[in-house]
């Protein structure tokens, strides 16, 4: 026996008022079909059908490879959509299960769906329900004598006494293959929504003798996200959960509540994480590091031991026992080697700051690659861009880049050199040597008191 999974996925979603369709907004680096199609790892399903309808195109492109998808043209019911689904899906076969799922409910846990779709031998199929205060809207679950499921009836259909129910239908279900195909063709469009709904196959299959169950969930892990508001409240529980999970394995969160970690991100145990950090995509963060407060880092790897605060970091690649910031920006193509060190208000990309070196204050390094040990002092600037190319600038090991040096690209510094603060460097220079670019200081002697004899003056006039 395998299991098939259909996602239905084929709604507008209206109310996230966004162009993008609902179930393809990110939630921690990952679309909400993305949080549902994860959810069945643990069940580890033979085929997944994803049914696409509003923004078919948007919602393929975000698909994992596996995943079929099956276009439902017009939105008939999710009795439609799933009959849809089943015709697209390959493998199927009479004592398969097939598991329904809707691609708007991010919360799900793999062990709820694993154990939706773990039929007992006497039963034809399971559905997820939970209870809650208010089920306006939703279909009620009708239990037969003895507890079993005898149907659900939708909101808009129910009578006065099946309106006071608070079991809700959460919309998820696992179902025999057989029956499942055999009870849709028998479900029709006779309701007050005129849709061919799921929901009828359960009272159908019920009626001809099945034995079909609920399984109690809470309202939270079934919460289809309608809102941005509810997108934000899945996004607040889904981080809970990533940091939960960090911290349990030995990671050092200072306030999880003000920490945002996107499920793509490592974090090794024995890492430190200072409120306001932000982290997502492939980044990495070694043991022994301390990030934060206020770092947010995309795509960025930090080595053992290192520092990072108040920083930004985008497809940086810092080493072992770094400093970074505070008020620093790592640009694309910045690779820190064990040791070193960037400051306050430095802006690095596409640059090598090789073993031990500094820019501890003030500078802008673009397309650079500093030398082992080498100092760059305050407010240097490698000027690698003349409006029309980019150009590289070298500097060679144990130099010492005086404060506010202009380094005019292409340049190379050689090893041990050493530039006068306030030079504009535009040619080489040796290994060993002092390069000074200055015009010589001149002194006027008694200037202060002329001026102050001439505002004198200037005063008794007035
Ligand atoms: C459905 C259930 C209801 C349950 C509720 C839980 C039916 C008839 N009713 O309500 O018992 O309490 O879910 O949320 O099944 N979809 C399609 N194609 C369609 C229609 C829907 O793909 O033609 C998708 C939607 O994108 C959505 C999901 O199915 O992800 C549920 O549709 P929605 O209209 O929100 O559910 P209801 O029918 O109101
Ligand atoms: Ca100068």
């Amino acid at each position: 026996m395998a299991a098939h999974v259909i996602v239905l996925a084929a709604g507008e979603g209206k109310r996230m008022k966004s162009d993008l369709p609902k179930v393809a907004h990110p939630v921690l680096g990952k679309p909400l079909l993305g949080w549902v199609i994860d959810a069945t790892s643990d069940l580890d399903p033979a085929s997944i059908t994803v049914v696409v309808g509003h923004g078919a195109d948007q919602v393929r492109e975000i698909l994992p490879e596996a995943t079929n998808t099956a276009l439902q043209a017009e939105r008939l019911g999710t009795g439609h959509a799933t009959q849809i689904g089943l015709d697209a899906a390959e493998g199927i076969s009479g004592d398969d299960v097939v598991v329904v799922l809707y691609g708007d409910t991010p919360l799900l846990t793999p062990g709820l769906i694993a154990e939706l779709a773990n039929l007992s031998e006497d039963e034809t199929g399971r559905l997820i329900s939970a209870d809650v205060e208010d089920p306006t809207g939703y279909g009620r679950v009708i239990r037969a004598e003895g507890g079993s499921v005898g149907g659900i009836v939708e909101h808009r259909d129910c009578t006065p006494e099946q309106l006071k129910i608070n079991e809700m239908n959460a919309g998820l279900y696992a179902i025999r293959a057989n029956h499942l195909i055999e009870s849709l063709e028998n479900v029709t469009n006779d309701n007050v929504q005129g849709e061919y709904y799921l929901t009828d196959v359960v009272g159908l299959l019920v009626a001809e003798g099945h034995k079909l169950s609920a399984i109690k969930t809470t309202p939270e892990e079934v919460m289809g996200i309608n809102s941005q508001d509810q997108l934000a409240e899945a996004r607040r529980e889904l981080q809970r959960r990533i940091n939960t999970e960090l911290m349990r394995s030995g990671v050092a969160i200072l306030d999880p509540d003000r920490t945002y970690i996107d499920e793509s991100v490592s974090v090794a145990p024995g890492a430190t994480i200072y409120p306001g950090t932000h982290l997502e995509g492939s980044t990495s963060v070694a043991a022994g590091a301390r990030i934060g407060p206020d770092v947010f880092a995309v795509d960025t790897s930090i080595g053992a031991d290192s520092t990072v605060w108040y920083a930004v970091l985008r497809g940086a690649e810092i080493g072992a026992g770094c400093e970074v910031g505070p008020y620093a920006s790592l640009r694309p193509g910045t690779v820190l080697e064990a040791g070193s060190k960037i400051g306050t208000f430095v802006e690095t990309k596409n640059t090598t700051m090789a073993e031990d070196s500094k820019a501890n204050h003030l500078a802008y390094l673009g397309d650079a690659i500093v030398g082992a040990r080498t100092n760059v002092g305050a407010g240097v600037v490698t000027v690698n861009y003349d409006g029309v190319d980019k150009s590289k600038t070298e500097i060679g090991e144990d130099a010492f880049i005086g404060s506010d040096t202009m380094l005019v690209a292409p340049i190379k510094i050689g090893d041990r050199a050493t530039t006068g603060a306030g030079s504009v460097i535009t040619k080489d220079v040796d290994d060993d040597a002092l390069a000074v670019e200055r015009s010589g200081q001149k002194e006027i002697p008694g200037y202060s008191s002329r001026r102050a004899a001439r505002k004198a003056a200037k005063d008794a006039k007035d």
